[in-house]
């Protein structure tokens, strides 16, 4: 075996690549491919200096990035207008025809392949940059994901330089294989395979892109003109080098033709493997291409045609109840499964118990569906409607019983019990964790869901029996970040105030500044929990209501929340780790701001809960929204035009964040 034999193996399975990919028409099996490919890392085993970028065995194996670098090109990659009707469709020949002063050009007609655009660099025939459209100027590297797409061509057949445009997609099947499996491990189901593509190839671990099987076609050459007269010839050029390009582009050369053309999709549409939106129609000829030339966004020698959305009828099964991060409860249409353009549709969005108040919807009513391109299918009415009760909302909490609740003016419908609620469990406790409130450093949202899926904790209760050897058997996890964790968790818990914790639990509606005029009155939770297990509820709420700023929806909340079993079971597990600290008694002393009335808003270098009680130590009073009696605006980064102009209109002084700390020195 010599280095040359190793080439010429890699040389050979390109080609058997290039046979399956472009050609589709393999010359050997899939059990001859795989002798070759095994064959091909023993060598690299033993030879690993041998190794050539463009190996088949170099398309996957990159370490994760945390991010993409940023890449500028010097031909902005452009997106296409749309039409959705034939009128249109005929103002866009028209106006062709008439740039070219009458003369009526070759049209290509492709299918428009719902994907992730992609461009792709070869320098001297090897693949030098995947890049994303970004904002068609400016687009990300992503040269590793690119790469471990089945398809990408890692070295062309011929050392040329060249950048061509496509789209990574994700066949309907693949897809649906990927959410079946999901669905098997109770994992969340992707919407669709364009979502899907785009996530896959944005992920910033290309081991975990390799696991999802896309596909790529490339559809136009960037400067084309160096290569070719005109459209179709470029095409042809990319397939000879081994690129893979779309069997179903067709030529029209009249509008007859080019609307004969559209209307045959009407039934293809569906038979291809992958999911189509529309169809794109581009003049052939580059010099006719640049006589025509482009507006700041468009080309207008193409346009995308779309397809009208997809409706089909089914049988409404079940509603199911979700629970989302912020305690809102919201219906789910499972339907009898159904092919809508080709993937399989067994669920639909309902948004609100509005809606299905508004549909009239009975379990096994025959429903119409529509599904529009991307967006997640809806019901759009009742077809057949069948016997029974009409659908109700339900009263109670499925997770964790507790009574829902419906704010005023509000359509959603809430679960109070955040943290009691296993179905709120995740998003609970990353709040909990949050700035602003228990400030528990680096413990976001990956990890919290990393130390629920392991057992290692189900509520905020347990973030306090972690340990360094418990948080070591978990993946990816060495022993710094292990003890940062610790570390932090020990740092919140003695920084903790009553009012922080309060503030942290996620009570409904129960913010920092409610929390610390409540944590004031009752000085510890065990108190404020005493005064619940020794009062009745009447009693209870009448008492929060007599603090100043609590009124009668907030009273409710809190009694609610603290009667709730579950919550008590949570609050009980913080109270055995010792977590019942005093509020610290704020005694309101004159200072720099005693007599001033400020209102913070924006982003704050520090959280705002801190800097509001800073103001109030230095005998400040601090507001929520700008009037004549405000004194200051404190104005952080991205602060909102309304309280800017309501500042301008009451002459009240807008100051900085620095500012504001020259007062508190003053
Ligand atoms: S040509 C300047 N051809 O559709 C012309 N685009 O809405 C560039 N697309 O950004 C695009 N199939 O991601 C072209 N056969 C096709 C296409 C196609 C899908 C996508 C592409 C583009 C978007 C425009």
């Amino acid at each position: 075996m010599t280095r040359q034999d190793y080439l010429a193996l890699v040389d050979e399975l390109t080609e058997h690549d290039r046979r399956y990919y472009v050609e589709a028409d393999p010359t050997i099996s899939d059990g001859e491919y795989d002798k070759l490919n095994k064959q091909l890392l023993e060598i690299e085993k033993h030879h690993p200096d041998w190794i050539v970028e463009w190996s088949p065995t170099q398309r996957i194996g990159h370490a994760p990035v945390s991010e993409f670098a940023k890449v500028t090109r010097p031909v902005a990659m452009l997106s296409l207008d749309n039409t959705y009707n034939e009128d249109d469709l005929r103002a866009f020949y028209d106006r062709v025809v008439k740039g070219l002063d009458g003369d009526v050009p070759v049209f290509s007609v492709e299918p428009k392949i719902d994907g992730f655009g992609i461009e792709l660099t070869y320098k001297k025939g090897q693949l030098t940059l995947g890049a994303t459209r970004g904002d068609g100027r400016i687009g990300e590297d992503v040269t590793a994901n690119v790469k471990s797409v089945k398809g990408v061509a890692l070295k062309l057949r011929e050392p040329i330089d060249l950048v061509v445009r496509g789209e990574i997609y994700m066949t309907k099947a693949e897809f649906d294989a990927i959410n079946a499996e999901r669905a098997k491990h109770g994992e969340e189901l992707f919407k669709n395979p364009r979502n899907t593509a785009a996530g896959s190839i944005k992920q910033q671990d290309p081991r975990e892109v390799a696991k999802r099987p896309m596909r790529t076609i490339l559809y136009e050459v960037v400067d084309g003109e160096r290569y070719a007269s005109g459209h179709f010839a470029s095409l042809a050029l990319l397939k000879q080098l081994g690129i893979p390009t779309s069997a179903h582009n067709s030529r029209a050369q009249s509008w007859e033709e080019l609307i004969a053309q559209v209307h045959s999709w009407a039934d293809r549409r569906d038979s291809l493997p992958y999911e189509v939106d529309g169809l794109v129609v581009k003049v052939d000829d580059f010099a006719m291409r640049t006589a025509l030339g482009t507006t700041s966004k468009f080309p207008k020698w193409a346009i995308a045609y779309k397809f009208p959305a997809r409706q089909v009828t089914t049988i409404l099964r079940e509603i199911e109840i979700n629970i989302g991060r912020t305690g809102a409860v919201t219906p789910v249409a499972i339907l009898d499964p159904v092919d809508v353009s080709g993937t399989t549709v067994a669920r639909a969005s309902l948004h609100n118990w509005d809606q299905v108040a508004r549909l009239g919807l009975r379990i096994g009513d025959r429903v119409t569906i529509q599904k529009a391109g991307e967006i997640i299918p809806e019901i759009l009415n009742v077809t057949v409607s069948a016997e029974g009760e009409l659908i109700v909302p339900p009263t109670v909490c499925p997770f964790c019983k507790s009574e829902l609740e419906r704010e005023e003016g509000r359509v959603v419908l809430l679960c109070p019990n955040r943290i009691g609620c296993p179905a709120q469990r995740l998003g609970a406790i990353e709040f909990f964790a949050g700035r602003g409130q228990m400030n528990i450093d680096g413990l976001g949202e990956k990890l919290v869901e990393q130390l629920v899926e392991a057992g290692l904790i189900s509520d905020i209760g347990d973030l306090f029996t972690l340990t360094v050897n418990k948080l070591l058997g978990l993946d990816r996890f060495g022993k710094l970040s292990a003890e940062n964790l610790i570390k932090a968790i020990a740092k919140a818990k003695s920084a903790a105030t009553f009012s922080k914790l309060l503030g942290s639990l996620g009570i409904t509606n129960v913010g920092s500044t409610l929390a610390q005029v409540i944590a004031n009155k009752y000085r510890k939770l065990s108190t404020l929990r005493a005064a619940a297990a020794d009062k009745s509820s009447e009693a209870l709420i009448a008492e929060l209501n007599d603090i100043d700023k609590v009124g009668n929806t907030i009273a409710t909340h809190v009694d609610k929340f603290l009667r709730d079993p579950h919550v008590a079971k949570v609050l009980d597990k913080l109270a055995a780790h010792g977590l019942d600290p005093e509020e610290p008694i704020t005694v309101v002393t004159e200072g720099p701001l005693t007599g001033k009335l400020l209102v913070v808003t924006g982003t704050l270098t520090q959280p705002r809960a801190d800097v509001q009680k800073r103001i109030e130590a230095a005998g400040g009073k601090v507001a929520g929204s700008v009037t004549k009696k405000t004194t200051y605006l404190v104005a952080g980064a991205d602060t909102g035009k309304t309280k800017l102009e309501a500042a301008e209109k009451n002459g009240v002084k807008v100051i900085t964040e620095e500012e504001l700390e020259a007062l508190f020195q003053s």
